[in-house]
This record gives C-alpha cells, sequence and structure tokens, in this order.
C-alpha cells in the first residue's frame, strides 16, 4: 500500500517536472496586435454590439515573464475614441504607455494606431489590461500572466493547471450610452443586468445555461485560479461549494498561503487562488460571486453570477449543483476580515522592503459629494449631481494629457496645489454631517512628489452623501498596505499598531466603509500617474489624483523619451 503511493508520488512529481521544463522553455510571444472593434455578443436573450480586442470578450490573455518587455500594436477599428492601460504595471521611466485618458494620453481615435510598449519590473503573478477612457472597459479587458523568470519558480507546489477566472458585469444597454447618460443626468448609473465569469452570466439567468463556464477537474490535483475582478461598479465576494481555497499571491506579488472559503475582491485587484479538487467527485459544485456594498441606501445590482466545477469521468448525480454560501451583500466584517488577513510572503527569495522613514506624509479624504443642478433637476439626492472627491477636490479631466502639457511645459492645464491634507477638518465618518460639507471644488491640481521620496498616504473615507468602500488604486506603482481601521485614523494611536514587518504589496486597496487604510512607497519611478477610486462611477465623478514625480539627476531616474506615434490631442 505505502509502496504504491510513493511510487504513485514519484510519477507525479516526475510528471509536474516535465511540465516545468515545459513551462520553462516555452517562449512567449514579444509583440501582440490588439484590434478594438466592434462585435456582436448575446447575454441574456438579447444581442448588443460591445466593444472588444480582436472579437474576443474577455479580451486575450497576455503572457510574460518577469522583467520582459512586450510591445502591443493597438489599432482602432472601433467607432469611438479608446485607450489601454496595463493595470499593476509599474512601467517604470515609461508613462507613455501607461493609458489612462487625459492623464497620460490623448485618446485613439477611430482609425488611429498607438503602438504600447509594457515594460515589467518586479511584477510576477497575475494582472490584467483594460480600456481606460470613459467606462469602455467593461468589455474591453483581459487577462495578464507573468510567470516567474527562468531560473526561478513558484513559491508553492507546482498547480496541475493554471485557470484564469475573469468576473465581470454587464448591462443591456449600450455602455457609452451608460456612461453619458449616467453624466448627464447626475445621478447613480443603472444597475447593471447581470455578473459574470469568464464572460458568462451562469445558470441562475435567463437564456445562459448553455453557455455557462465550466471548470473541469481530476480529482486530487490542485489547481491555480487566476481570478480578477473586471466588474465596472462593484466589489465581489466570491466562493466554490465546499471547496476552500488558498490564497498565495495578489496584484502580482506574493502572499503568505492563507486558507479561506470565501474571498473579497474589488474592482482592479487581482487573487491568486490555489484549490485542491478533493471533495466527492460524483457531484457538481458551483463557485459564485455576488456584490458586497457596504454603503447604507446604495443600489446595486443583487443577483449572483456562477460557474461549475465539475470533475472528470465522473457521472454527476442528477441533484443540481451545490451553491457556496456567500456572506450577506452588507456584510463588512466578512469584507475587512478578508482583506485584512493579507500578508506579503516575506521569505528570503521575496524580502519587504517598506520604507520606515518617511518624507511625504499625506492624508486624503475620499468623499461621494454632490453638485447643485439647476432647478433642481438632476437625478441625484434632492434633484442634485452626485460627485466625488479627494481632499474636497473633485478632479476636473484636462483637454490635453497632464503628462504633454508637463513634459512640454505647456501653461494652464493643471495646476501643482493638491492639498496635502483636507482643507476642512470634521469628524468625517459622523451620523449627520451638514449639508453644507457635501459640495466639493472643482479642479485640476496635481501632487508634485520628489524623485525618491517616500510617501506615506492614509486614505479616511467620510459619511458625505453616503459613505462606501473605495477600491483605490494607483498606477506606476506597487505600494505596502500598513494599517487600516474602521471610523476616524488617529494619528497618534493607529501608527503604532501598523504592520511594518509583512504588509501586502498592492496596486488596488479597498479603503472600508468610514473607515481608513494607510499605504507607503518610495517615489522612484519618474513620470505623471493617475490614482483613484476602481469604481468607475466614483472615478468619473471626480475621486481621482495625478502624481507628478519629478525626475532624478541620472539618465536612468528620468523618464524615457515619448514614442513617436504618440496619439494626438
Ligand atoms: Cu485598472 Cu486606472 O485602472
Ligand atoms: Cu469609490
Amino acid at each position: 500500500m505505502r509502496i504504491s503511493i510513493s511510487l504513485l508520488q514519484l510519477s507525479l512529481g516526475l510528471l509536474l517536472a516535465i511540465n516545468g521544463i515545459l513551462l520553462h522553455c516555452q517562449a512567449w510571444p514579444a509583440r501582440y496586435t490588439f484590434v478594438v472593434q466592434e462585435t456582436p455578443y448575446k447575454r441574456l436573450c438579447s444581442t448588443k454590439k460591445i466593444l472588444t480586442v480582436n472579437g474576443q470578450f474577455p479580451g486575450p490573455t497576455l503572457y510574460a515573464r518577469k522583467g520582459d518587455t512586450i510591445i502591443v500594436d493597438v489599432i482602432n477599428k472601433g467607432n469611438r475614441n479608446i485607450t489601454l492601460h496595463w493595470h499593476g504595471v509599474a512601467q517604470p521611466r515609461n508613462p507613455w504607455s501607461d493609458g489612462p485618458e487625459y492623464i497620460t494620453q490623448c485618446p485613439i481615435q477611430p482609425g488611429a494606431n498607438f503602438t504600447q510598449k509594457i515594460i515589467f519590473s518586479t511584477e510576477e503573478g497575475t494582472l490584467w489590461w483594460h480600456a481606460h477612457s470613459e467606462w469602455d472597459r467593461a468589455t474591453v479587458h483581459g487577462a495578464m500572466i507573468i510567470y516567474p523568470n527562468k531560473d526561478t519558480t513558484y513559491p508553492f507546489p507546482k498547480p496541475h493547471a493554471e485557470i484564469p477566472i475573469i468576473l465581470g458585469e454587464w448591462w443591456k444597454e449600450d455602455i457609452g450610452e451608460l456612461y453619458t447618460q449616467t453624466l448627464q443626468n447626475g445621478g447613480d448609473p443603472n444597475n447593471s443586468s447581470a455578473f459574470l465569469v469568464n464572460g458568462q452570466p451562469g445558470d441562475l439567468y435567463p437564456c445562459s445555461k448553455p453557455e455557462t463556464f465550466k471548470l473541469l477537474v481530476d480529482y486530487g490535483k490542485s489547481y491555480l485560479l487566476r481570478l480578477i475582478n473586471a466588474a465596472e461598479q462593484e466589489i465581489l465576494f466570491f466562493s466554490i461549494a465546499n471547496h476552500k481555497v488558498t490564497v498565495v499571491g495578489s496584484d502580482a506579488s506574493y502572499t503568505k498561503p492563507f486558507t479561506t472559503d470565501y474571498v473579497t475582491i474589488p474592482p482592479g485587484q487581482t487573487l491568486d487562488l490555489l484549490l485542491t479538487a478533493n471533495q466527492n467527485p460524483s457531484k457538481y459544485y458551483y463557485m459564485a460571486a455576488k456584490a458586497y456594498v457596504g454603503g447604507v441606501g446604495i443600489a446595486y445590482d443583487n443577483t449572483t453570477t456562477t460557474a461549475i466545477l465539475q470533475y472528470k469521468n465522473h457521472v454527476p448525480s442528477s441533484t443540481p449543483p451545490l451553491l457556496p454560501t456567500l456572506p450577506a451583500y452588507n456584510d463588512t466584517n466578512a469584507s475587512v476580515h478578508f482583506t485584512g488577513s493579507l500578508r506579503s510572503l516575506a521569505d528570503k527569495n521575496h524580502p519587504v522592503d517598506v520604507p520606515l522613514k518617511i518624507t511625504t506624509h499625506l492624508f486624503y479624504t475620499l468623499s461621494v459629494n454632490t453638485f447643485p443642478c439647476p432647478n433642481n433637476s438632476c437625478v441625484g439626492p434632492n434633484g442634485s449631481r452626485l460627485a466625488a472627491s479627494m481632499n474636497n477636490i473633485s478632479f476636473m479631466t484636462p483637454t490635453i494629457d497632464i503628462l504633454q502639457a508637463y513634459y512640454y511645459h505647456v501653461n494652464g492645464v493643471f495646476g501643482t496645489r493638491f492639498p496635502n491634507f483636507p482643507p476642512l477638518l470634521f469628524n468625517f465618518t459622523a451620523q449627520d454631517l451638514p449639508l453644507y460639507l457635501q459640495t466639493p471644488k472643482r479642479s485640476t491640481e496635481v501632487k508634485v512628489l520628489e524623485y525618491n521620496a517616500t510617501v506615506e498616504l492614509v486614505f479616511q473615507g467620510t459619511n458625505l452623501v453616503s459613505g462606501d468602500d473605495h477600491p483605490m488604486h494607483l498606477h506606476g506603482f506597487s505600494f505596502y498596505v500598513v494599517g487600516w481601521g474602521l471610523g476616524n485614523f488617529d494619528k497618534d494611536k493607529d501608527p503604532l499598531k501598523y504592520n511594518l514587518v509583512d504588509p501586502p504589496l498592492k496596486n488596488t486597496i479597498t479603503v472600508p466603509v468610514n473607515g481608513w487604510t494607510a499605504i507607503r512607497f518610495k517615489a522612484d519611478n519618474p513620470g505623471v500617474w493617475f490614482m483613484h477610486c476602481h469604481l468607475d462611477r466614483h472615478m468619473s465623478w471626480g475621486m481621482d489624483v495625478t502624481f507628478i514625480v519629478k525626475n532624478g539627476k541620472e539618465t536612468q531616474a528620468q523618464i524615457l523619451p515619448p514614442p513617436p506615434d504618440m496619439p494626438p490631442c
């Protein structure tokens, strides 16, 4: 008995080794062509034209190895202006290819092309790419898989197979129209019609069952799920019936393995999850995702998307698949418990490098706001127009990009007076805040950072209009999340509890509803880098700030020259 098991293990090990060699010898293309085009897709019983890359939804996966540079030729054959962003890629010295519209480039017009260079550096694991123009990323997105470089391997047992699981969000209406209508009427966007797993709503929606995404597994094997939340407007809970998962990475950085029966994932983030297929193989299991909404009185899509986990070579019983139990929609404890459990791997091969001496202290409030609307004719609260802000500044998008204005010294595009602290101090998380605090200022102010500044930034959620969770994303950097809490940040007590030993390294972090999150990073990447809430409505309402990181002295510490084909403004 014992012998046969070890023989099995031996042959398994050999197989894995062969697999590993194959993986390491494989050459990924270094150049891709992305044709942006209108493509008809049928979901939920009706067909509409969506913007896609190469006709695919979700879009094609990009493969690279740690430290690679790849080129993407973007050809806009669609009928709208678009830009593409490589979410979580630091792009050292190369803001030119980063993508946020009117921040680092003007959009690529219909009929135009733009060649983008993606420079990977420390990232290893799962990231994704997406459109960064209006709300086009709803359908224009795909996975990016960054393998270890030639001489290294995963810090966990090599999985039998790897599967991207892309969570998305679908509207029956046209996304361009949804965006225009939302910003015109001043209210919340319509709820989506469905959430998706790998482009499919799943069994619980009409006209969807035959196409539900199926994951076929071999009993006893382990799988790496590369989970990406590409939804536009919702943080999601995700779980698999009867199966636990082990988190081993997030945002292209390894984590201490942590086993759980559900995860919380905000738009923008990725999670690498190990799944062992070790449950009753003659049953079907659902993996499912639904919204988490921490704010009170906020409308959301309350549907559930599912995919099926099925064991190979087993005839499943005729009973319907088991549904996992997901936390309740408003379960903030479940959300923060998961997010607060993430830790950097912090071993000898993956050391942490959290800044300990801080040169630049920043404290930014995150608020949903309102502007008065002529004759109270908007559809926000009491006829107002919904807005959002950081430090009471609601970001106004310029008409030529900030990077170009900065690089070529064009005056009048942006100001450099983004405040380090909120202009008004009040009890940010109090229940009934006075109405006059609701109205922010509109402007295009940037925050300038010295090259190599060591930055601590505390985000403070406020309860203006309605407190909400905000998944904050920074371009150009990953940052360490050194602390978080509910309520107001206490500048004397809270820093004493910071985790400076193994804080997770992230590019997107959820600031909990009426709570705070502290991050640290070193401003060693010269360029123009956007920071914003990754709920698209908050981003479009102005919960954004742009950082300019100055050049250092050496050439190696300066922005690269612009490519010849930057889209004109
Ligand atoms: Cu994933 Cu600025 O975006
Ligand atoms: Cu937000």
